[in-house]
């Protein structure tokens, strides 16, 4: 048995986990990993769609059993059998699917199962005031007494930080954390985990976005298929080095897809596919004007909050335009509704899939074929084979990592979900895609593969638009670049013009009229 004053010394690490097994049916999901979490360092972990990040940290939060291996907690073995056990050891996880209740308020998110109470009744006056309290270190200022899906994706995550920070944890995992946020979110989300560090936590931090793990990590764990491929400073992982041991290539391969070009001239330019002029929303965007043409991707940049998303929603017929003039194949049309853009065969992939998109009961084949089954008709019902076929082919041409195919779409890691649905919409053969933000959550190789896949798509004639907040890729993707800002169609980057400097200025310059 440890005594307290051992426990003090900082050497021991703060969380060790040996041999760590999960099994699932049909997936080794973790299969003898090795983990060592330090007092006041940023430890981050890596690896493609599928891997085990999250399950291994929901085996060290308690959300699901382990099959083997132990996990000692401040040198002492735990067996969390719940999150709120694993809460109550110190261990407070914000998870890759905010996991907070939608029409509560803010601060009873923050509270949940822990209320401060008077006698006899809950002590609201508190909850409110911490609460806000809470949000006011993050440099978030909201109304607490709001329901929480009143507030932006960004803003929900942040209220489960705070919920975490609140609990005065000893380690704090976060899983994704920065995925729905822009880049000032992150980066006061950032300076609020060095903070932390310095006071001794221990912070396990999950990402796809080399760039941050780089700006924040201190050591680095990556995994591959279940198993533990190994420990590592950061300072001292070259970045391609990392990638090749996610995707357990070697290095040359990876230097070789890390120097693939940008995107090729769109050689089928001939009339616009789709045009619009004035189109505007109140509230939502500025009357815009946009062409786009077969065989063309169009990228659209800016900030997140900068009315991207809200585009794409008018375009799409989701939300009504209240001005402006559409149209398509030089026909003027109307776009009310997203049963008439599918009419015209649109496709929209949409930023919130998990809310949005995929139907977790269903199949993973299920879901795939479901855009194309709608776009004929339930009646004509698509031959069981041609499904197979189908899905068989969009599993293989984006590595979705599923055992098979006819499993339920909520047993897939939460990026091999992510690719699920963008497979839905290629494989409804739009005429135009919108795809919002179809790479986040997805890991290093399979983006490369997306981004291959939108220019042969492209080839054969489809148009798509495109919203990244990864401006390089939207440099290295577009035939033309559409900058928004504050909900306003700042410039429009055509070939050449197009280059990282030249967005960030578009986006810069006008931040700096504004003021
Ligand atoms: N509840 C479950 N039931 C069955 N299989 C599961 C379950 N949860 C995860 N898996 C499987 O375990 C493996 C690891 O999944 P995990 O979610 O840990 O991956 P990940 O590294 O977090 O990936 P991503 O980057 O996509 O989030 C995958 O093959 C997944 O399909
Ligand atoms: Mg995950």
């Amino acid at each position: 048995m440890t005594s307290p004053s051992e426990i003090q010394k900082s050497d021991k690490p703060l969380l060790f986990a040996r041999g760590v097994t999960k099994i699932f049916p049909g997936a080794r999901a973790l299969d003898g990993v090795d983990f060592t979490l330090r007092r006041g360092e940023i430890h981050t972990l890596l690896g493609e769609n599928g891997a085990g990040k999250s399950t291994l940290i929901k085996v060290l939060t308690g959300v699901y059993r382990r099959d083997g291996g132990e996990i000692l907690f401040d040198g002492f073995p735990i067996d969390p059998r719940s999150p709120a056990e694993a809460q109550r050891l110190g261990i407070s996880t914000v998870y890759q699917e905010v996991n907070l209740v939608p029409f509560l308020s803010v601060a009873e998110n923050i509270f949940l199962g822990r209320q401060p109470m008077k006698p006899g009744r809950i002590d609201w006056k508190q909850i409110n005031v911490r609460s806000a309290e809470a949000l006011q270190r993050l440099d978030v200022e909201v109304d607490v007494t709001q329901p929480l899906d009143s507030y932006s994706i960004a803003i929900q995550q942040m209220v489960a930080v705070a919920r975490a920070l609140d609990i005065q944890a000893k380690v704090l995992v976060l899983d994704e954390p920065t995925s729905s946020l822009d880049a000032n979110e992150t980066g006061h989300l950032f300076a609020v985990l060095r903070k932390l560090k310095a006071q001794g936590l221990g912070i396990i931090f999950v990402s796809h976005f080399l760039d941050q793990v780089y700006a924040i990590a201190d050591r680095l764990t990556v995994l591959r298929n279940g198993k533990l491929i190994g420990e590592y400073e950061a300072a001292r992982l070259p970045r391609l080095e990392l990638i090749a041991k996610m995707i357990g290539k070697d290095l040359s391969a990876v230097e070789e897809m890390s120097a693939r070009r940008g995107a090729e001239p769109s050689r089928t330019e001939h009339r616009p596919f789709l045009r619009v002029k004035g189109l505007g929303r109140r509230g939502a965007v500025h009357p815009f004007d946009l062409e786009i043409r077969s065989g063309e991707v169009v990228g659209l940049a800016g900030l997140l909050g900068c009315g991207r998303t809200e585009m794409a929603r008018l375009l799409f017929g989701i939300d009504r335009a209240d001005t402006g003039q559409v149209e398509i194949d030089g026909v003027s049309a109307g776009l009310s509704s997203p049963r008439a853009a599918i009419a015209h065969r649109f496709g929209f992939c949409p930023e919130d899939r998990k809310t949005q998109a995929i139907i977790p009961d269903l199949s993973v084949r299920e879901n795939i074929v479901l855009a194309l089954q709608a776009s004929k008709g339930w009646i004509r019902r698509i031959p069981a084979r041609k499904q197979q076929e189908l899905a068989g082919n969009y599993i293989q041409a984006l590595g979705i990592a599923t055992s098979d195919a006819g499993k339920p779409i909520k047993l897939l890691s939460g990026g091999n979900q992510q690719k699920a649905i963008l497979a839905r919409w290629l494989a409804s053969e739009p005429r135009l895609l919108i795809l919002d933000e179809p790479t986040r959550g997805i890991d290093v190789g399979a983006k490369a593969e997306i981004e291959k896949l939108m220019a042969r798509l492209c080839g054969e004639g489809m148009a798509i638009l495109f919203i990244s907040s990864e401006l390089e890729e939207v440099v290295r993707d577009s035939h033309r670049v559409v900058v928004l800002r504050d909900r306003k169609k700042v410039c429009e980057l055509t070939g050449g013009q197009i280059d990282l400097a030249a967005i960030m200025k578009a986006i810069a310059a006008q931040a700096a009229n504004d003021e």
